[in-house]
């Protein structure tokens, strides 16, 4: 048997010889690569366009030659292919024709089921990307968790607090799961899709989840994301959010297998409020990709030096790659990680 990709070897649990590194948002506008495949595109119609979707994927990998290539897709792809009015403004995120007020716009979003062949563009682009690499980089797929879908959908577009979001959950629990287990449907069916065309793990991006009092998480998110994290339980699950401190034994308790960490905590802090049993992932300060070289350099030894406090350690940034990154930072902080 070959040897298993590093990032697979690290998400489940042993630490592989070198420290694996890839980037959320590493397919994206820091690439001027990307924003020529991307031209004169819409966004999700070019996540549904197998040849730019896997061409897109396999950019980041090309130039900076790190550990995974993550799919190139978007959290609301699925909604989309449940023929859910849903575009992606640039600049400004996912927008809905029709927010979820009231119990008539759920049982309109909630009748919007999706058909058995759903995601035949997705498993073609998959498949395509997967061959592309071939064995040694593997291929991360990944969904949007329910809660931080919720906040778009009952918002019907980006919000600062998600407040909308959060007085539905208390204000109609029952309103709150149905439109919570329907999202964990939709986003396990995502992830299932990927999996079954050759994704080799995946992550449960829960990027707002912070917002949330722990008490309020795992009575009112928990269980749903739980849903869609079960759908996939033959590949390394990597659970994420930002401002999580608080929330990292809930993460876990979900049924990751790896924590995806913001900036806010080091690593080793997150160790030891999971239990130090857990593999993390992370936690580079995307603040800090602007800064000169050594500055960053002692900051990429501090996040490596913490994570060694846990049983395992995926190098990545805290959050996504702010658009107007050097993509030169990038290929050389993963020169630095296999460097080491
Ligand atoms: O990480 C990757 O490179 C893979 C692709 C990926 C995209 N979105 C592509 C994308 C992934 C993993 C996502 C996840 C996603 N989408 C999340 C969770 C991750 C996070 O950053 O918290 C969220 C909240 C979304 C919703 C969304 N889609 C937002 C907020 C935006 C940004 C809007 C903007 O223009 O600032 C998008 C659009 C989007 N998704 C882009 C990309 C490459 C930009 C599209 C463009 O080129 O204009």
């Amino acid at each position: 048997m070959p040897a298993e990709p590093v990032i697979v070897q690290a998400l489940r649990g042993s630490r592989p010889e070198r420290l694996p590194v890839w980037f959320m948002r590493q397919a994206g506008r820091s690439l001027p690569e990307y924003r020529a495949t991307r031209a004169g595109t819409a966004m999700l119609d070019a996540c549904l366009t197998p040849e730019l979707a896997a061409e897109i994927t396999l950019q980041p990998v090309r130039r900076h030659g790190v550990d995974a290539a993550v799919f190139f897709s978007d959290i609301v792809v699925p909604l989309k292919l449940a023929g859910v009015d849903v575009e992606i403004v640039p600049g400004r995120g996912p927008v809905f024709g029709r927010p979820v007020r009231d119990a008539a716009d759920l049982a309109d979003l909630v009748a919007h089921d999706l058909p058995d062949d759903a995601f035949a563009p997705i498993e073609e682009a998959v498949a395509r990307t997967v061959a592309e690499l071939g064995p040694d980089v593997p291929l991360l797929g990944f969904a949007g968790a329910p809660f931080t879908l919720a906040a778009y959908v009952v918002e019907g577009g980006p919000s600062k607090d998600h407040l909308r979001a959060r007085t539905l959950m208390h204000a109609d629990p029952e309103a709150w799961r149905t439109l919570t287990e329907h999202l964990a449907r939709v986003s396990g069916a995502f992830l299932r899709a990927q999996v079954r065309a050759g994704a080799s793990a995946v992550q449960l991006f829960d990027s707002w989840v912070g917002s949330l009092s722990e008490a309020d998480y795992r009575t009112h998110v928990l269980p749903a994301s739980a849903a869609t994290l079960a759908e996939v339980p033959e590949v390394p699950r990597i659970h994420f959010g930002t401002g999580t401190p608080h929330l990292l034994p809930a993460l876990r308790d979900a049924g990751a297998d790896a924590i995806g960490v913001d900036h806010r905590i080091p690593l080793d802090a997150a160790s030891a409020l999971l239990g130090g049993d857990v593999p993390v992932q992370g936690n580079i300060d995307p603040a800090l990709l602007g800064a000169p070289w050594p500055v960053l350099e002692a900051h990429l030894e501090a996040v490596a030096a913490a994570g060694r406090a846990a049983p395992a350690h995926v190098l990545n940034l805290g959050h996504g790659v702010p658009p107007e990154t050097d993509p030169g930072v990038l290929t050389r902080i993963v020169e630095w990680a296999h460097g080491r």
